[in-house]
């Protein structure tokens, strides 16, 4: 049987056949053993069922690394930089998730971001307004990027003049990650990033505003509920969660409907399916294409395989989303779908804190494009549209359209 040992997940080759090979393996090796480059013994689960079991196993599996392997932790980067990138939520276990979560919870309350609903779609509109007379653009460069940054710098009162900056930390960062070597060579770009932070928070506790920092430092000053780390951790969160994932909400799913015109034709001739519509594209082209990881805390066998402690665990949330034995014709689009517990945003305590804001993101984007623009298609007359390297994400390099 052709083995599956050497997959390279961050490859562009294996996004590019990742749903073919999700389908066997779905089949035949359900806990897949991987040999990562760094050396890392690691596992790639699936199946629907079983990455709701993983997610929400507690027991089993640990997202902090620190607390199983100390030195693994000191091993990677000095402890600033480790500290920065995981004392935060995502990367706790309870208790202290928690405390964590619930300080940043009320900013993300479906509330909240329902009324933002106007702001984002003056920003949407105003990407349109630059690029209308052009009639192409590069959606991701000129449109899908910039739209997310600008809102949650926005909410957390980043000045505008550094959006490019921060992209380029955070996507180095996204590219490395689960990888121990190459967060060693991206080691300046998240010193660069704390130290941005750093100031950041210098700066707004000279001169505290509304904005989420703000908030933040309330919390870490006054009440004393989160370490100096934690703070700047989560400031750090929250910025690179909050945009490199909805670009590729944005692009992918642009991509998904202009792959299915029928799709593509329903989508304009209804506006109320923009709802239904955005959570299939969600499943159709899961923006996160592997849950971040979690590592094994004790032996144990599981299908079939001895997976040892500190196993790292990668949970295949797009193979969960196409699995037939959760969605009837899981390889076809259809925005129409009824029965869609899709796992786009993962589950359990860690399932994500931003899902409304991206939800409302990606819907005005898309159907502002869609009415604004009523000839956007692909441009075939450009390179081949490549899926971008990196382990976590499924986003496209680039995506040149005409209108
Ligand atoms: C389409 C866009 C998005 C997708 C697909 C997405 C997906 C996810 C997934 C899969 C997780 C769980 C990861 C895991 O369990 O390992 C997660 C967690 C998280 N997401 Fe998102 N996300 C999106 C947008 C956002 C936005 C806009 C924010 C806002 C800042 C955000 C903030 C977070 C946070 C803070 C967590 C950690 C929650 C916790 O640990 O309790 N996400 N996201």
């Amino acid at each position: 049987m052709f083995s599956y040992a050497n997959l390279d997940l961050s490859s562009p080759e294996f996004k590019k056949n990742a749903h073919e090979i999700y389908k066997q393996l779905r089949q035949n090796e359900p806990l897949l053993e991987i040999a990562m480059p760094d050396g890392q013994r690691a596992w790639l689960s699936t199946r629907y069922d079983d990455a709701i079991q993983i997610l929400k196993d507690d027991e089993r599996f640990t997202k902090n690394l620190q607390s199983l392997s100390p030195e693994d932790y000191s091993a990677i980067m000095p402890h600033k930089e480790m500290d920065l990138i995981s004392k935060q939520m995502l990367s706790s276990d309870p208790p202290d998730h928690a405390r964590l979560r619930s300080i940043v919870s009320k900013a993300f309350s479906p509330q909240m971001i329902e009324d933002m609903q106007n702001e984002i779609q003056r920003i949407t509109d105003d990407l349109i307004d630059r690029i209308q007379e052009k009639g192409s653009m590069e959606i991701i460069a000129d449109f899908a990027f910039p739209l997310p940054i600008i809102v949650i710098s926005q909410m957390l009162g980043i000045p505008e003049n550094d959006h490019y900056l921060v992209k380029k930390w955070s996507s180095d960062f996204i590219e490395s990650a689960n990888n121990r070597d190459k967060l060693k060579e991206a080691f300046p770009s998240i010193q660069a990033f704390g130290r941005y932070i750093d100031e950041l928070i210098t700066e707004r506790r000279k001169h505290p505003g509304s904005d989420l920092i703000s908030m933040l430092i309330q919390a870490h000053d006054n009440r004393d509920r989160l370490t100096a780390e934690e703070l700047s951790s989560t400031i750090w969160l929250l910025i690179v969660a909050g945009h490199e994932t909805t670009v590729n909400l944005i692009g992918n799913g642009l991509l998904a409907l202009l792959e299915n015109p029928d799709q593509l034709r329903l989508w304009r001739s209804d506006p109320a399916l923009a709802q239904p519509g955005i959570e299939e594209l969600l499943r159709y082209y899961s923006p996160v294409e592997i849950a971040t990881s979690r590592w094994a805390r004790h032996d144990f066998t599981w299908h079939g395989k001895n997976v040892r402690k500190s196993d790292l665990i990668f949970v295949g949330l797009a193979a969960a989303n196409r699995d037939p034995d959760q969605f009837e014709n899981p390889d076809r689009l259809d925005i129409t779908r009824k029965k869609n517990k899709h796992m786009a945003f993962g589950n359990g305590i860690h399932f994500c804190l931003g899902a409304p804001l991206a939800r409302l993101e990606g819907k005005i984007a898309l159907s502002t494009l869609l009415r604004r623009l009523p000839n956007l298609r692909i441009d075939t007359t450009s390179e081949e549209l490549k899926w971008r390297s990196g382990i976590l994400m499924r986003g496209l390099e680039r995506f040149p359209v005409t209108f």
